[in-house]
């Protein structure tokens, strides 16, 4: 499954050294590599798969979420066949939803093309493709000498090479990218990749990194001059906007209000509650508006519930509107729906939140 060479032939039949720390990390990978469920496979649709999955999530958060769509979707065909609701409902509770939404469309122009792209371009052509999925799917599936960088092989580049140009300057993209591609061994460019990724999330970590047996420390610029704490080095920490959220479960029988949430937002295409975002005079109108003449009682559930996103804060506060028989007019966009059918529908984890806390 892992496997490494250390001497790469080049066309012309001559033979070239891999770079040292290259081969000191394929090494590495060979003894201490992870078992991924997707490693033994070259198939581009089970690696597009795993690498958007893990995007933004951790491996372990993930593999059950791979395992559960190749079982639901054990092709491209038949995830291109299945609707956006299934596909969301699947995909709840890892977040960063358009990647969900994404997939679909990509495996719809993967089955329109007749298969997956074997190209760095053809793969950024599809819809949610950047250039690190791309490079993933290309170099693991169809073995295209191209690196891949993520953070954690921004990581190790910063600290061996003692760099501290930031890695989110388009100077610093530039360079990191330029020495991965540096380091790469064209004839092995799946294990090298893939050693790099698992040597920065399990060896050199952001914190506590395993330097004493490291196999690459001896020529480790930070390590010599004690540096690694400090790298790599981030500019711009970006503005995180907090924004209140009041979700009021409206309650009218068996019944609850929900709508999908609408394009140009978070969570778009999820379902939700009624939702008054800013401050509770808000709130207060338009529960008045919607309660109107019924004598319904909001009722507190929680309040500053914190749900931290990549660059908002959500602070939300839930309530219950227990309407009884008196069935309220909703605001445009709600329907009505049976809570026994609530599970069907994909909800963001804070509404799953509220949920918790509802009375039977
Ligand atoms: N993180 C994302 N994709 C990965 C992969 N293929 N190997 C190791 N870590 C990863």
């Amino acid at each position: 499954m892992k496997q490494s060479v250390e001497k790469e032939r080049v066309p012309g039949g001559a033979s070239s050294a891999v770079h040292p720390v290259s081969a000191a990390l394929l090494r590495w990978y060979d003894a201490h590599g992870r078992e991924l469920p997707w490693r033994g496979t070259r198939a581009p649709y089970a690696i597009w798969l795993s690498e958007v999955i893990l995007q933004q999530t951790r491996i372990e958060q993930g593999c059950p979420y791979w395992e559960r769509f190749m079982a639901h979707y054990p092709t491209v065909e038949a995830l291109a066949a299945a609707t956006e609701d299934q596909v969301l409902r699947l995909w709840q509770g890892l977040g960063y939803y358009s990647r969900g939404r994404n997939l679909l469309v990509a495996a719809r122009q993967v089955v329109a093309q007749g298969g997956f792209p074997r190209t760095v371009a053809g793969l950024k052509a599809l819809k949610g493709v950047g250039d690190y999925t791309a490079a993933a799917i290309a170099s693991m599936a169809f073995d295209v000498p191209v690196a891949v960088v993520d953070g954690n092989v921004y990581r190790v580049l910063a600290r061996h090479q003692g760099i501290d140009t930031p890695i989110d300057s388009t100077q610093g993209k530039h360079l990191f990218a330029a020495l991965a591609q540096e380091w790469l061994p064209p004839s092995q460019p799946a294990a090298f990749n893939q050693a790099m990724m698992d040597f920065g999330a399990t060896w050199c970590t952001p914190r506590a990194p395993r330097c004493t047996d490291c196999p690459i420390a001896d020529t480790c610029v930070a390590r010599h001059e004690g540096t690694i704490a400090s790298l790599p080095v981030k500019a711009g920490k970006t503005r995180v906007r907090t924004r209140q959220f009041h979700y009021v479960y409206v309650r009218c029988g068996t019944a609850t209000a929900l709508r999908r949430r609408p394009a140009g937002d978070i969570w778009q295409g999820l379902w939700e509650p009624l939702l008054v975002e800013g401050d509770r005079a808000l709130l207060q109108q338009a529960v008045r508006s919607i309660a109107g003449k019924g004598n319904a009682q909001l009722v507190l559930l929680r309040q500053g519930v914190r749900h931290v996103l990549t660059h908002q804060l959500i602070v939300a506060h839930f309530h219950l509107l227990d309407c009884g028989s008196f069935t309220p007019q909703l605001p445009s966009g709600y329907q009505w729906v049976e809570e026994a059918d609530l599970d069907r529908h994909a909800k963001p984890r804070l509404v799953e939140r509220l949920l918790a806390l509802l009375p039977r």
